[in-house]
């Protein structure tokens, strides 16, 4: 929520138009450093891809984990290698492995960390030696929404806790290297969870009879999206994962990393959204703003109801204070009923208490820097939206907009 100053937004959306993407640098080096105590932090780009963005991790330290060819493509864009001293790189995590990624990792021996057996024998076959992490599903998950809950028997990812032997067995049977088990049950895991997961950890690691180097967190630290919600206590969070490192190590008798891998803590805080009101008008008993962007651009909204800050750059006159606010619906251009920014889980549309908006005006969307960009799609025709980083003084171009040409040009068969 820090790009506030109205000149430099105003300065932004007349160079790149709108609706734009925002970035501030300083947010994620603030984020990075507050996950310093875990010995590897490992960025999952799947929240934010864009080069310059993992360009930024890389120069902090920070590692990455792909989850797809095009991440992998990405990360090495960026500079990260598969090949060599594996926490300095990159790590796959999958539920399968296509032919072609299956090729990719293979000849750029990136670690794989395996939500299933059929991976393993798939790798195991092509590449014997591989190093290898297995995601284990504990048998319970949560989540922020159901979709982002990836633990339980309802959730397709990751080897079924009770299938860890079997996982052993097929390491064995091809020689593959284990580096590490790692857990990710969801995003917006709350401290009850994380001590059920880091529980589950120490008890699977004791009955394994297998030596690792690594375990890994996984992701999913929430980040106060709403004025007033708690801020998570990284130092608590590390201290559970610390103390479970430890009986780890314990029975194991060596030092063992303790690996982190959020995608929204890093970077959510750092994006907003900007676009620009074109209409405004009332219907029946609801006041309706509508703005350049729509769900094609920032799709949480309507995929699980998530909430954004909303707030007004008016432009062409004084920002309005002491107006008395309108219960608004704010809403974009797509053909859709659903292209409704506030509207809760199940697609009830809800209203948010604003300034009287006028076209023209600016509309910020906060806390967008994490499944924001990276979950936007071309729907309804829809070029997608430049990107721009801002760094202190400095305001880069770090991705532009996609021209019209571009988008007919995979037709042009
Ligand atoms: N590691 C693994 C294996 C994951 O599947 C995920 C997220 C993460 C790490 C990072 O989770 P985070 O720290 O960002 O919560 N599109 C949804 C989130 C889906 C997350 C999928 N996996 C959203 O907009 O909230």
């Amino acid at each position: 929520m820090t790009i506030r100053n109205p000149e430099l937004l105003n300065a932004v959306a007349r160079q790149y138009g709108t609706p734009v993407w925002l970035y501030d640098a300083a947010v994620i080096r603030e984020r990075v450093a507050q996950l310093r105590a875990f010995d590897v932090i490992r960025f999952a780009q799947k929240a934010c891809s864009n080069i310059h963005i993992l360009r930024l991790m890389r120069e902090q330290g920070v590692v990455v984990d792909a989850v797809s060819l095009g991440e992998i493509e990405r990360a090495l864009a960026a500079g990260f290698s598969g090949r060599g001293d594996e926490p300095s790189g990159i790590v796959l995590t999958a539920d399968l492995l296509d032919q072609a990624t299956l090729a990719r990792v293979v000849e750029e021996q990136i670690p794989v960390n395996a939500g299933s057996i059929d991976m393993l024998r798939q790798l195991g076959t092509a590449s014997p030696g591989h190093r290898v992490w297995l995601r284990i599903n504990p048998g319970f998950g949560h989540g922020h929404s159901n979709k982002t809950n990836t633990g339980g028997e309802n959730s397709k990812h990751g080897i079924w806790h009770e299938q860890l032997p079997d996982a052993l067995q097929v390491i064995r049977e091809h020689g593959l290297t284990l580096v590490g088990l790692h857990m990710h049950i969801g995003s917006g895991v709350d401290y009850g969870h994380l001590q059920q997961v880091c529980g589950a950890m120490v008890e699977l690691v004791a009955g394994m009879g297998h030596d690792l180097e690594a375990i890994s967190a996984g992701g999913g630290l929430s980040i106060p999206y709403r004025d007033g919600e708690a801020r998570i206590d990284t130092a608590h969070y590390f201290g559970l994962w610390d103390a479970a490192r430890k009986e780890i190590e314990a029975r194991l008798g060596h030092p063992v990393r303790l690996e982190i891998e959020p995608g929204r803590f890093l970077v959510a805080e750092s994006g907003t959204l900007l676009a620009e009101v074109r209409a405004v008008k009332d219907m029946g008993s609801r006041h309706f703003v509508l703005v350049d962007a729509g769900f094609n651009d920032l799709m949480r909204p309507s995929m699980y109801g998530s909430y954004h800050g909303i707030s007004l750059v008016a432009q062409g006159r004084p920002q309005p204070a002491g107006d008395a606010l309108l219960p608004t619906v704010v809403a974009g251009p797509l053909c859709e009923s659903g292209d409704v920014f506030t509207q809760e889980d199940g697609g009830v549309v809800v209203t948010r208490d604003l300034p009287p908006c006028q076209v023209g005006d600016y509309l910020l969307f906060h806390d967008t820097g994490a499944y924001g960009a990276s979950m936007s799609s071309n729907y309804n025709s829809r070029p997608l939206l430049p990107e721009v980083l801002i760094d202190g003084d400095a305001v880069r171009l770090i991705r532009r907009r996609q021209t019209m040409a571009e988008l007919l040009a995979l037709e042009a068969v």
